[in-house]
């Protein structure tokens, strides 16, 4: 696949096989995802791994969704993404370590995709069951979770806004639709 498939192909995917996956194709995912851009190459993620059953389980359950509970159940992995606020900048309001943890997730998903895996982000959950079952230390954050596994079904695309209606050119102009020299 080259960049532009893996991009589309992706999909988030609620439903996971049981089947395993090589321990060294999880680690290359993750590896990926260490190479993402960061506020000042300060890179304040973390990854935790989780293939433990009884520690899946509980993520998938703090995130207080059923399929998102089935999926942590039945993917093989749960990757957790955290961070050292510490370790990243805040600039005009905005805390840039989710945006690191965001270009690092991003990172992991599209190589679990060209590695014929699925993911779903996960973004909404009880933070704090999380960094129990996990014993992640208080000043870090948990951002986002996902499982990796193989996929049930072909997966469904959902929708996206059309480009004309987000893309503007020069100017904050929605009817600006064509680039000017
Ligand atoms: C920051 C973030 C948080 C998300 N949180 C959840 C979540 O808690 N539960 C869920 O089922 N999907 C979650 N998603 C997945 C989105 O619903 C999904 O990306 C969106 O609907 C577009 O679908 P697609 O990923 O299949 O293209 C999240 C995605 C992002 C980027």
């Amino acid at each position: 696949m080259n960049i532009y498939d893996t991009i589309n192909n992706r999909v988030s995917i609620r439903a996971y096989k049981k089947d395993k996956i090589d321990l060294e194709i999880v680690k290359k995912v993750v590896e990926a995802a260490c190479t993402a851009p960061s506020w000042g190459n300060k890179q304040c993620w973390r990854f935790i791994i989780v293939n433990s059953r009884v520690e899946k389980n509980l993520i998938g359950k703090a995130a207080g969704q059923p399929l998102i509970a089935q999926a942590c159940m039945d993917a093989p992995y749960v990757i957790v993404v955290c961070a050292n606020p510490k370790e990243s900048g805040v600039k005009n309001g905005i805390e840039y370590y989710t945006f690191d943890c965001a270009l690092a997730m991003e990172n992991l998903v599209l190589s679990a995709t060209e590695e014929g895996l699925s993911t779903c982000i996960v973004g909404w959950f009880d933070e704090k069951v999380v960094k129990g079952v996990l014993n992640i230390p208080e000043n870090i954050r948990v951002v986002a979770f996902t499982p990796l596994g193989y996929a049930c079904d072909v997966p469904k695309h959902s929708t996206r806004k059309k480009p004309e209606q987000i893309i503007y050119y020069n100017t904050w102009d929605k009817n600006s639709h064509e680039e000017k020299q």
